[in-house]
């Protein structure tokens, strides 16, 4: 290993981007990079980019004008590299368009980065010449990610996050992700098995499988067959340790029956599930090419709950997509009323070059978009507080994550993510408890707690989430 250096991430957009910050920085621990906190003492900065939206593309030139800055004020040499889905899409416009850039490397080339880095510290100062890698190389990156050490998986808690599909074929006409991440790709579900089974092994409870379209896995098994979600849910589900399963995000044309079943037969799978919709109303529907109807929407919503009465819808909506008139907007609102959501994510459309919807006549002014919007996140924020109060008074088995702010606090994870703070001993971090919710604020709910493995028994394992200044073997 060569001397030790400072490596900070910087991590925008969705929770594909975290996990991949994760494995940038498994693959540079290698190489004698050590994580820190700050951009400013930082020998390597990584700005893991997001291209979904303009203002999220944007943020990337800003926070490159600012690191420029701050590295003149101290002046400090720092290598700087810009990965994700802007770099994915503009990578050479960068180089032009902001200047001390080292490194262009787009999501699929993250295994190159060692070698890439060495390249562009060899070409020091010439900048000009800074170097792109944005193909979509043969080889599958995830056989060359080496995994997390237990430091690290201990680092970043008893929650985590397993990417088992990427990219999309479905070919939304408001979205960048088929071109910045590609076609849909599955990885094979042993490998899938052995990263969760050493996460568990380090002591993680819960993982969320993660992919632009995951409920579309279809990944090799090992007899070479291939496996869908409801499979890898269950195979998932055995690995001793683990107690919690989610998965995200999902499309409702493939919701199939069993998975929605699993829901119904599978205590370990949440009861939340996160269903993107985008718009309430049929035509904006098609013109989006969803290719799904309200009346599937709803079909599917039904289906579920029937499985498990218990289980909360979020959503994500665009409001102002080309075309888009007031009736739209309204039957939008409609959805909403009668689905009823625990969250949900909205959005005004941001017209992205080169998606079919970019083109479209209709473009929808800037003053409807907001007034939508405004009206859409009145009903949204109404439903979630309801759902909160709701819960107030009954007793949330949680997961617990981390300590609180303050001394002898705690924050937990309840089925429905909401973070729920109680008094206890730190040594309960990573394991399951049960909390009485007392009071529901916009940031979280906070509880008392009521037993749990750290109190009724013997944890199913030592709880190895004590704190950072635990020694652990790497
Ligand atoms: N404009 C606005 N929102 C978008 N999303 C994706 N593309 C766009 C766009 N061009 C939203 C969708 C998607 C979420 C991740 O981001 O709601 O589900
Ligand atoms: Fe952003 Fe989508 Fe890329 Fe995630 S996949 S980083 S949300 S553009």
């Amino acid at each position: 290993m060569s001397e030790t250096r400072k490596l900070y991430v910087r991590s925008f957009g969705c929770q594909m981007n975290v996990y991949d910050a994760q494995r940038m920085t498994d693959t540079l621990a290698k190489e004698g990079y050590v994580e820190t906190d700050s951009p400013d003492d930082a020998d390597l900065v990584i700005l893991n980019t997001c291209h979904i939206r303009e203002k999220a593309a944007e943020k990337v030139y800003s926070e490159l004008g600012r690191l420029k800055k701050a590295q003149e004020v101290a002046g400090r040499q720092q290598m700087v590299a810009v990965a994700g889905c802007v770099a994915q899409a503009e990578g050479a416009e960068i180089l032009k368009r902001a200047r001390g850039v080292d490194l262009v490397v787009g999501p699929q080339s993250y295994h190159k980065l060692p070698e890439l880095v060495a390249d562009a510290q060899r070409r020091g100062g010439n900048r000009r010449a800074g170097i792109v890698e944005t193909e979509f190389p043969v080889e599958d990156k995830f056989d060359f990610l080496p995994p997390p050490t237990r430091a690290a998986i201990n680092k970043r808690g008893p929650a985590a996050f397993v990417t088992v599909q990427e990219g999309c074929d479905k070919f939304c006409t408001f979205c960048v992700v088929p071109y910045t991440r590609g076609a849909e790709v599955s990885r094979p579900l042993p490998k899938i098995l052995d990263e969760v089974i050493r996460l568990a092994e380090a002591g993680v409870r819960e993982v969320t499988l993660i992919g632009q379209n995951v409920n579309a896995y279809h990944g090799l098994d090992a007899a070479g067959r291939s496996a869908n979600l409801t499979e890898l849910i269950h195979r998932i589900a055995e690995v001793p340790g683990i107690a919690r399963v989610r998965y995200t995000t999902s499309h409702p044309r493939d919701m199939d029956d069993e998975l929605i079943a699993a829901h119904r037969d599978l205590p370990a799978l949440m009861p939340y599930l996160h269903l993107p919709v985008q718009s309430g109303s049929n035509r904006v529907l098609a013109a989006m090419n969803r290719k799904h109807d309200r009346e599937l929407f709803f079909e599917i919503v039904a289906k579920v709950r029937a499985a498990r009465p218990d289980i909360a819808f979020s959503s994500d909506f665009i409001v102002g997509f080309p075309g888009e008139t007031d009736a739209d907007f309204a039957d939008t609102m409609d959805l909403v009323e009668r689905v009823g959501f625990a969250s949900a994510f909205s959005f005004k459309y941001s017209s992205r070059p080169g998606t079919p919807a970019a083109g479209m006549e209709g473009q929808v002014p800037e003053q409807a978009k907001s007034e939508r919007i405004h009206a859409l996140q009145a009903l949204l924020d109404a439903q979630k507080t309801a759902f909160d109060v709701a819960c107030r008074g009954r007793v949330l088995d949680i997961l617990i994550e981390k300590p609180g702010r303050f001394p002898g606090q705690l924050i937990g994870r309840s089925p429905y993510l909401q973070s729920i703070v109680v008094e206890g001993p730190r040594e309960a971090i990573g394991t399951l408890a049960q909390a009485l919710v007392r009071e529901v604020s916009t940031k979280n709910l906070t509880g008392e707690l009521r037993g749990g493995e750290f109190f009724n028994e013997r944890p199913a394992r030592e709880s190895r989430f004590i704190g950072q200044s635990e020694k652990l073997e790497a």
